[in-house]
């Protein structure tokens, strides 16, 4: 049997050190050490709901291997929620706002999807967010209203497209 390995990388603003098997992925070690913001939905990368920032990259936990992340800067709902970044408080109001909440399964994806659209200068263009949040399923808004909250933000944020 192989040997646990340790990870160490900042979370939320706050350095960690887990313990793992070498196969653990990103998903199950965040939610093994009680990380319940991030959602399991399918574990096989096809849903989205496990989406987290690494890096400030939007990557799928489920599919990524807790020993890629060593060193590296996490970013979870929770940390969009409880920190200083006025993005993250943005999108979380525009989302409460514009009713593009249902069941809420695959709201932690979409709201890190739109953090890392915004925050790489996303326009306000409906396209272009439905290109951002591809990779992240919903099976209740029809997606019209996430669209909605992701192009309200850009568009506060004077992105519009003229
Ligand atoms: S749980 Fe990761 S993509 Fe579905
Ligand atoms: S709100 Fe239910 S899956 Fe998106």
């Amino acid at each position: 049997m192989s040997k646990d390995i340790q990870v160490s990388f900042t979370l939320n603003g706050k350095p960690v050190t887990y313990t793992v098997a070498p196969h653990t992925s990103l998903l199950r070690m965040l939610r093994n050490n009680y990380n319940y913001d991030v959602k399991c939905g399918c574990e096989e990368g096809d849903c989205g709901t496990c989406t987290v920032l690494v890096n400030g990259e939007s990557m799928k936990s489920c599919i990524t291997l807790a020993a890629q992340v060593e060193g590296a800067n996490i970013v979870t709902t929770k940390g969009l929620t409880y920190g200083t970044d006025e993005i993250g408080h943005m999108i979380q109001r525009a989302f409460v706002e514009c009713g593009s909440i249902q069941c809420g399964f695959c709201t932690p994806g979409m709201v890190m999807a739109a953090k890392e659209y915004i925050d790489d200068g996303g326009i306000a263009d409906r396209k272009a967010i439905r290109k951002a949040i591809s990779g992240n399923l919903c099976r209740c808004t029809g997606y019209v209203k996430i669209v909605d909250a992701i192009y309200r933000v850009a568009k506060d944020l004077g992105r519009e497209v003229r």
